[in-house]
Order: structure tokens, then sequence, then C-alpha cells
């Protein structure tokens, strides 16, 4: 039961005016009095509509700050409810109700611009943090942001695949749909993921990004669920996962492809059911966690291969969400690369320096396989080499990028590039040992993971990471 603790408006200090409406339809009267009375309990006002015409009408008349609907309605689905709240009441919350292990009933309504979903029999703990989050939501802004303004985690870029990314970010985070984030590397995944984050209900709680492909495969279960005290050896004191740890926030599954196919079965669950399970209990727990994933990888070829699970691929990919590749917005070159080159000056106490024009023009002309990543490597690679005011393109060595793209990099000495930036020099030392250690073994990835002393996991990630796959 609730105690007065979890009343979100006090009755005492507000007026009714200022209390939350929340727009309930259902046609059957005892759930509709079990979600009142909850909702009361928490000091919001209730409206009841029976069907969808009547909550039509009260939508009409009334201001909610949330409507929750069950599915199946007299006079049709609750789908069309939704539809109609998102063409026509565009800053109002809409969740739906649906019936236990009916889970395409749920997705459909997240696809359709349901704000979330709530399984039938309804948990009240489930109910209450909805809720929370819902009357938590920002107002929505009238215009997209531009993307210039001083926000944390913003991405840049006018060009018309920036300004529909932006849009649907926007959108996206007045939602708690699962997200599926594609497209190259250095794309700006991770960016658009905390970017949501950062303008969701969820933005108080933690972010937590978990790079599915580095965690050893006998690790994950206790990593995502956590484990009891003595689950295995080692296990002193009980500790809580990532679900834990990203509970009423947001779960970034970087590199979503990577995960086994015993791991996928695992999280497919705890997604559908919200509970999880620690290692060595017998108990669940219920999490609050919205997920977002992404991976550079093409998840639908490893469907096809049998390495990845459709059922999976379903719940994760309700939305997709594409990044353009740079290369898809030369027009946004010199704003962003202005943009990364005052922040680099700034954070290195430098006087701001700027691109000659022709510096630019080579940076439009250039292809830029590994994205905006690139762009700023090669802009700090720049400021690392040159100490001009005016950056002209000798500056930038782009012939040095173009000429050896990646692969091609592990040819040199690794102790003649001492000067490029920290990361870079510490990728071409790995590249160098791993190629050094697949020629010792035959291109054998599993004796060359032991020859290394790493696993054949993380020989494999990190053979990806370094783009040595074509090799
Ligand atoms: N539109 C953008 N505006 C500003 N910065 C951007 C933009 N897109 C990407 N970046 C920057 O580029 C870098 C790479 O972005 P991010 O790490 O999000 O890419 P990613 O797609 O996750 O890459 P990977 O596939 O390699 O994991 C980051 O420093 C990020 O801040
Ligand atoms: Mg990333």
């Amino acid at each position: 039961m609730p105690n007065q603790n979890e009343r979100i408006v006090n009755s005492n200090t507000s007026s009714k005016s200022s209390v939350p409406t929340i727009l309930i339809v259902d046609d059957e009267s005892d759930i509709l009095e079990l979600l009142e009375l909850t909702l009361a309990r928490m000091g919001l006002e209730v409206e009841r509509a029976m069907n969808i015409s009547d909550a039509k009408h009260m939508l009409e008349l009334h201001h909610f700050s949330l409507c929750l609907t069950d599915m199946r309605l007299p006079d049709g689905e609750g789908l069309e409810l939704v539809q109609h709240i998102v063409k026509y009441c565009v800053d109002l919350p809409v969740a739906v109700i649906t019936a236990h292990g009916t889970t395409e009933n749920a997705v459909a309504a997240l696809k359709a611009g349901a704000f979330d979903y709530l399984a039938k029999p309804v948990s009240l703990k489930q109910l209450r943090s909805l809720v929370k989050s819902a009357l938590n939501l920002p107002p929505l802004k009238s215009k997209v942001s531009s993307g210039i303004e001083d926000e944390e985690y913003a991405l840049l870029g006018e060009s018309p695949p920036m300004l529909q990314l932006r849009s649907m970010v926007e959108k996206l985070s007045r939602s708690q749909a699962p997200i599926y984030i594609s497209g190259e590397s250095g794309s700006g995944k991770e960016l658009a993921a905390r970017s949501i984050h950062a303008k969701s209900a969820r933005h108080g709680k933690p972010f937590v990004p978990v790079n599915c492909g580095a965690i050893p495969e006998n690790l994950m279960e206790s990593e995502f669920f956590g484990y009891k005290k003595g689950a295995f050896t080692g296990a002193d004191v009980e500790r809580g996962g990532f679900f834990q740890a990203a509970d009423g926030g947001t779960l970034f599954l970087d590199e979503v492809a990577d995960l086994p196919l015993t791991m996928q079965v695992k999280l497919l669950r705890a997604i559908q059911e919200k509970r999880v399970r620690k290692l060595g209990s017998t108990q669940e727990e219920n999490v609050d966690v919205r997920i977002i994933s992404a991976t550079h990888q093409k998840l639908t070829e490893r469907i096809e291969d049998g390495r990845f699970r459709q059922d999976l691929y379903y719940r994760l990919n309700v939305i997709e969400l594409k990044m353009p590749a740079l290369r898809e917005m030369k027009d946004d070159i010199s704003l962003l690369a202005n943009a990364i080159l005052a922040r680099l000056c700034e954070a290195s106490g430098r006087i701001k320096c700027n691109l000659r024009k022709s510096s630019l023009e080579a940076l439009i002309q250039y292809d830029f396989p590994g994205n905006v990543r690139e762009l700023e490597n090669i802009l700090e690679r720049t400021l690392a080499l040159c100490s001009d005011v005016e950056i002209g393109q000798d500056g930038l060595q782009l012939e040095s990028f173009e000429a050896s793209p990646p692969d091609v990099v592990v040819a040199q000495p690794a102790t003649s590039s001492i000067a490029l930036p920290l990361q870079d020099y510490l990728d071409r030392l790995e590249k160098e040992s791993i190629v050094e250690a697949l020629e010792k073994t035959k291109y054998k990835r599993t004796a060359a993971a032991k020859l290394l002393g790493i696993t054949v996991r993380s020989m494999r990630y990190r053979i990806e990471r370094l783009g040595l796959n074509d090799e």
C-alpha cells in the first residue's frame, strides 16, 4: 500500500486548479476503481471515460496531464485513442494498459507514440513510477532546438538530416519507448542516446552506458543483474548490476550486436517483465529502466546468421534512430569543425584558432569514414602539431589520413608517432600487437588472443574497434 510519502501532490498546499488531472479510459469498473484509488492517494485528480468517444469528448473539454487507456474498449482499440492524442493533444502523454502477454500491442502503441505501457495485472508500483515520470516531463518546446544552444549533449548541425534527427530526439525524449540507434562508427550514436536521456523525464536519474562487447561472457549475468552474497566464489557482498544502477534512468546497451545468445534470452525476459533476478537469488525485483541500444553493425544480418535473436531485436528496435554519416551532411562540416576547434582550444587553454577557407574546403572534400569522431581526431592532431592561429590546409595533414586509413597505419613503427594524440598513439600500439600476434599464429584469432593474454571475445571486439576486420 502506498504511504503518505508517495503523494506527489500535497493537498494541503496546492489549490485544486494546480492539481494534475489524469484521464483513465477503461470499461471495467473494478480496474477504474483501482486506478482511481491509487492516483487519488498520490494526490491527483482523476476523470473517467468508459469508451473512446467519451474520452475524445473529455479531451476537448478539459486539460489533462496524462491519459491512461485500456487497449480493448467497447467502441474500438486503445491504439486509436493513442493516435488521436498524438495528433490533436501533442503535449499530453498517453500510456496504455495491455492484456497479459500481448507484447505486440505494447510495441504497436509505443510505435504510435504512446509514452509507455503497463501490462495486466497492473503493478501499482509500476503505475506510480509511470505516473511520476509522465508528470515530470518538461513541456514540449514549440521549436526544435538549434543544437547550437548551450546544451550539454547537443547534436550539432543544421543540414536536413540533422534537423530531422534532432526533431526525432526531441519527440523520443518524451516517451519511454526502447530505441535502437544505428549508424556508422563515430556518427554520434552515444551522443544521441545521452541527449535523449538528458531531455527526458529521467534526466535526474542515472544514464548507464554498457559496452556489451567488452564484458567477459561468464560475468555477463552478474554484471547485468547483480548477485547475492555467496552466489559464487568471491561474491563477498551483495551487489546490484547495470539494471539496478540504471533504475529510474536509462540503460544504454552499446555494441548490442556483441551480446552472446545466452545473454540475449535473459535480457529479453528482463525487458519484457520489467523485472530482474540477481544471481543466486530466488526473488525477482522490479526495475524501471528505459533501454536504448546501439551498434554500428547490421543487426538484421546477424539475425539471418542466427547470431542475434529476432524476438530481442523487435523488443529493442521499437523505434529506430538512424544517425546520418558525416559525408551526408557536408553542409555541416564547417559548423562542426569550428565548434570542435573552439572546444579543443578552450580545453587546452590556448587562444582560439580558425580554419582558413582552403582547409575548410579540404575538409568538405574529405570522405570521413570515421565520421565526427574522425573530424575530432584530425583537429586534435592538428592542434597538437601546429601552433598557428590560422590553420591552413597543410596543418590538417588530411593526406596522411587518406593515404593511411586505419588498417594501413599499422605498417608504420609506433615510435615515430609519439606526437599523435594519446588515444591514436595507444590505438596504433594496440593494432601493431594484434597484427603481429595474428601474423605469428597464421591469422588464427583464438591462438593470437592466447598469445596476447586476452579472451577471444576481447580480441574480436578490439579487431572491430580498430577497423582491422578487412585485413
Ligand atoms: N552531431 C554532432 N555534434 C557534435 N558532436 C558530435 C556529433 N556527432 C558526433 N559527435 C562527437 O563525435 C564523437 C563520436 O560520437 P559518439 O561516440 O557518440 O559516436 P558513436 O556513433 O557512438 O561511435 P562508435 O560507433 O565508434 O561507438 C563524440 O565526441 C561526439 O561528441
Ligand atoms: Mg559509441
